[in-house]
């Protein structure tokens, strides 16, 4: 299959008054066309960063590309100019975000905006215009477009306007849809009802996904691959059967350990991850998951692993996956 998406060995830091933050410290990963790949980890690792590098949406400074490259269709979208990100954006790259209101403008109608989002890329009379944004509000089970067309952000309930939203990044059929928490904000029928719409887009239009998310019961439901990020890092990669029924790396066994379940006793207590995960100004040299971890060894804290192929693609950055690892000797 086709790769829609190749990160090739990204680098992204801050450079702030108190010095340099590496936010994204050189990760690679690709997304294939049609798939669906979910980025997880904890807050601050790094998976919202990856995200707008994509889009290219983080102002220069702060921020600085240190290195890698983004290849989107055979080109590398680091090398861009901004006239030509903003024919991309919108047009084949598209992304929806947890809070709405960011990507929706208050001050005008939500027919207009989607009208506006494709009349960018496509010419269309003012009544063909208003008959696709109905056709859009329709596809994404708006009750009433016909009258919805022509109200206000405010005037639509939070998980009506992530539909909005939705119908705003589809409208000019993108074939890469970056989500960033797209239901979190949202109770958990309404994020159902949201997450399977987002498939059902998907289908009809063939578009690739990356849904960045805290929640492994989504990921579990909606993703084909999964990147696991910690530290500005990717620790784990692999197919979400990979991930969720065999994880090699501590810090995925913690998270997946940390999800609650049905089958949980009353006075079972929930196996949080103790600890924080470190700062990015200064970033350990070794394993940033060192003192967290539970399984480390020696070489953990001033050695960093590289990558261990535990199997056809399935990624980790664990020295106990080193091929010279042996349960009494450690790595050698
Ligand atoms: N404007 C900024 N200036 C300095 N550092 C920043 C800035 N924005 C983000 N960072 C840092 O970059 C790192 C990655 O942040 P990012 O927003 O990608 O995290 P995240 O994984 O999306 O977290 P969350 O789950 O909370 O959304 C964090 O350490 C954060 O402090
Ligand atoms: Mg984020």
């Amino acid at each position: 299959m086709e790769k829609i998406l190749d990160v090739k060995n990204l680098q992204v830091s801050f450079q702030t008054f108190f010095g340099e933050v590496e936010a994204v410290r050189d990760i690679s990963f690709s997304l294939e066309e049609g798939k669906t790949l979910a980025i997880v980890g904890e807050s601050g690792c790094g998976k919202s960063v990856t995200a707008n590098s994509i889009m290219q949406l983080l102002p220069k400074p702060p921020v600085v590309y240190k290195g890698g490259e983004i290849i989107y269709k055979g080109e590398d979208l680091l090398k861009k100019s901004e006239k030509e990100m903003t024919e991309i954006r919108g047009n084949m790259i598209s992304m929806v975000f947890q809070d709405p209101m960011t990507s929706l403008n208050p001050t005008m109608k939500v027919g207009a905006q989607i009208i506006e989002g494709v009349r960018r890329h496509r010419n269309i009379s003012n009544e063909e215009g208003r008959k696709y944004a109905i056709e859009m509000l329709e596809r994404v089970s708006v009750p009433q477009p016909e009258k919805r067309v022509n109200q206000y952000p405010h005037e639509f309930s939070g998980g009506m306007r992530q539909r909005v939203m939705i119908a705003l990044a589809m409208a000019s059929k993108p074939s890469l849809l970056i989500a960033d928490e797209p239901t979190t904000a949202l109770d958990v029928t309404v994020q159902a009802q949201i997450l399977k719409l987002m498939k059902t887009l998907q289908k009809e239009f063939g578009a690739s996904i990356i849904l960045i998310t805290h929640d492994l019961g989504v990921v579990a439901d909606m993703a084909d691959d999964v990147i696991v990020m910690y530290a500005g890092q990717i620790v784990e990669k692999g197919t979400v059967d990979d991930i969720f029924k065999n994880p090699s790396h501590p810090y995925t066994q913690k998270l997946l350990a940390a999800v609650p379940k049905l089958t949980m006793d009353r006075n079972e207590t929930l196996h949080a991850i103790d600890g924080t995960p470190p700062d990015l100004y200064k970033p350990p040299q070794g394993c940033a998951f060192f003192d967290r971890c539970d399984q480390a060894m020696v070489i953990c804290e001033n050695h960093m692993p590289g990558f261990f192929d535990s199997g056809s693609g399935h990624y980790n950055r664990c020295w106990k996956n080193h091929p010279s690892y042996t349960r009494n000797g450690g790595a050698e």
